[in-house]
C-alpha cells in the first residue's frame, strides 16, 4: 500500500452513507495514513465528531473558526499540507459549490483551498444523481482533473433501488491508493495518440463520418502529458480544446491522419490509436456542390489505409495500442484486430453499452493482451482509464 505517511484530507457530509466513512477513515489509518477529517454540519447531525477524532487520531475541523494553534488559519495549513482530499461520502451540494468555486462553510473552503488531487465518492438518491445539473457539474469538475469513485447501484436511503449508493470502501481505499500511486513513468518517452473521427468528403459541403468527439483520446493525451511523456495527439475535428502542453496536430481525413501518424512513428516510444478512423472515402471528391438532379444518388467508396495495421508491419521497439469500437462479439472481434494489426494491446468497447462509446465522458472497456488474457473494466472515466491503459501499456 502506498498510504503510508500520506497526509489525506477525509471530507464527510451528510449522508446516509456516513457509516461507510468511518470504516474508511479507520481503514486508511491501518494503512499509515495521516487522516484529517473535515465535517460538514450536518454530517455531525449523523455522526459525532469525536468517532473520527478518535479513529484519525488527529483533531476533526469542524468551522473556520477554532482558536487557531499558529498564524495561519487552521484550513489553509491543512491545505497546503494534504496529498489528497477524499470527500466521502459526497452530497450533490458539496459537488456543486465545488464545481462553482463555492466557499460557505469549512469543507468547500478546503475544497477550494487545496492543490493536491481530489477524489470524490457521491452518495445521493438515483434521481439527484441523475439530475442534468448534477451531472454537469461532475463533468465540469472531471474536466478540471478531480476523480470520481463511482455510486453503484442498490438500496438507497428512500427506500428504493437505484444507482446513487455510496460505493464500497474497498473500492474507494483502491481507488485511494491508485491516485497517490500515480506514477511519472513516462518521463522521455515519446508519445503519440490518435484521436476524433475522420472526415471522408463528397464534395466542398457533404462529407461522411462518425460520433467520435474525441474525448477519449484527448483523455489519453493528457495522461501521457501527466505522467511526463513529450505528447503528438493527432486528432480529427472535434469541439474539445487544445489540452495545453501537447504538440496538438490536426487533421480532417483518413488520409491525411495517415501522412501524419507516419511523419512521427520513427521517434514514438507509444502509439495509441483511439481515433475513429473511416474505412472508406469516396472514390471521386466533387471540387464543386453536387446539384440534386435523379431521385437515387450512389457514389462508389474506396478503401483507407489502414493506419493501424500499416504501423502493426513497421514497428521496432514501438508499442501499438488499439482500440476497437464494437456491437456485437465484442473480444472474438478485437482480438482478431489485435492479432491482424500486430498490436500489444486492443481496449474494446461495446458502443451499444449505457456509459459506454462515442461522446459520454465515461466508458466500459476491455483490456485484450496478446497472450489471449483480458482484462473486464468497470464504468470509469475516459479520464481514469486513460490511466489504466499507461498502467498496462509500460509493462508491455
Ligand atoms: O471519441 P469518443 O467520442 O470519446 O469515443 C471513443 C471511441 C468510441 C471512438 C473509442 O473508444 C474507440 O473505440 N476508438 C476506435 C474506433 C474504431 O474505429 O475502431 P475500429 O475497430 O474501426 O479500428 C480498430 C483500430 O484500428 C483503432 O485503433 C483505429 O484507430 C485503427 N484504425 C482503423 C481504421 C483505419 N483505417 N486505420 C486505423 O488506424
Amino acid at each position: 500500500m502506498e498510504l503510508k505517511k500520506r497526509r489525506i484530507i477525509l471530507g464527510v457530509t451528510g449522508s446516509i452513507a456516513i457509516h461507510k466513512s468511518v470504516d474508511l477513515a479507520s481503514q486508511l489509518v491501518k494503512h499509515g495514513a495521516s487522516v484529517h477529517v473535515v465535517m460538514t454540519e450536518n454530517a455531525t447531525r449523523l455522526v459525532q465528531p469525536l468517532q473520527f477524532q478518535v479513529i484519525s487520531r488527529n483533531p476533526v475541523m469542524l468551522n473556520l473558526f477554532n482558536a487557531e494553534s499558529d498564524w495561519k488559519p487552521a484550513h489553509i495549513d491543512l491545505a497546503d499540507q494534504a496529498d489528497l482530499l477524499v470527500i466521502a461520502p459526497a452530497t450533490a451540494n458539496v459537488i456543486g459549490k465545488m464545481a462553482n468555486g463555492i466557499a460557505d462553510d469549512v469543507l468547500s473552503t478546503v475544497a477550494i483551498s487545496v492543490h493536491c488531487p481530489v477524489l470524490i465518492a457521491p452518495a445521493m438518491e438515483d434521481h439527484m444523481y441523475q439530475n442534468p445539473f448534477v451531472q454537469a457539474n461532475m463533468t465540469r469538475l472531471r474536466d478540471h482533473d478531480v476523480e470520481f469513485v463511482e455510486p453503484v447501484i442498490g438500496d438507497l436511503a428512500s427506500g428504493r433501488q437505484g444507482i446513487g449508493r455510496l460505493n464500497t470502501v474497498e473500492v474507494i481505499l483502491e481507488r485511494i491508493t491508485r491516485r497517490l500511486s500515480r506514477k511519472i513513468d513516462l518521463i522521455d518517452k515519446k508519445v503519440v495518440v490518435t484521436a476524433g473521427p475522420t472526415r471522408e468528403y463528397l464534395d466542398p459541403v457533404r462529407y461522411i463520418s462518425n460520433r467520435s468527439s474525441g474525448k477519449m483520446g484527448y483523455a489519453v493525451a493528457e495522461a501521457a502529458y501527466r505522467r511526463g511523456a513529450e505528447v503528438v495527439l493527432i486528432s480529427g475535428p472535434t469541439a474539445v480544446p487544445p489540452p495545453t502542453g501537447i504538440d496538438c496536430r490536426y487533421v480532417e481525413t483518413a488520409m491525411e491522419m495517415h501522412e501524419a501518424v507516419l511523419a512521427v512513428f520513427d521517434q514514438a516510444d507509444i502509439v495509441i490509436m483511439t481515433a475513429a478512423v473511416a474505412d472508406y472515402r469516396p472514390e471521386t471528391v466533387s471540387s464543386h456542390k453536387i446539384k440534386k438532379k435523379a431521385d437515387q444518388f450512389t457514389f462508389p467508396l474506396v478503401k483507407n489505409p489502414d493506419i493501424a495495421l500499416e504501423l502493426g508491419r513497421r514497428k521496432s521497439r514501438q508499442i501499438l495500442v488499439g482500440f476497437a469500437a464494437e456491437t456485437d462479439d465484442i473480444l472474438s472481434h478485437a482480438r482478431q484486430k489485435l492479432a491482424d494489426k500486430n498490436l500489444d494491446l486492443i481496449v474494446a468497447n461495446n458502443i451499444l453499452e449505457k456509459g459506454a462509446g462515442f461522446e459520454g465522458d465515461t466508458n466500459v472497456v476491455t483490456l485484450l493482451n496478446r497472450d489471449g488474457s483480458h482484462e473486464q473494466l468497470p464504468l470509469l472515466s475516459k479520464r481514469e482509464i486513460a490511466e489504466i491503459i499507461f498502467d498496462r501499456a509500460a509493462t508491455k
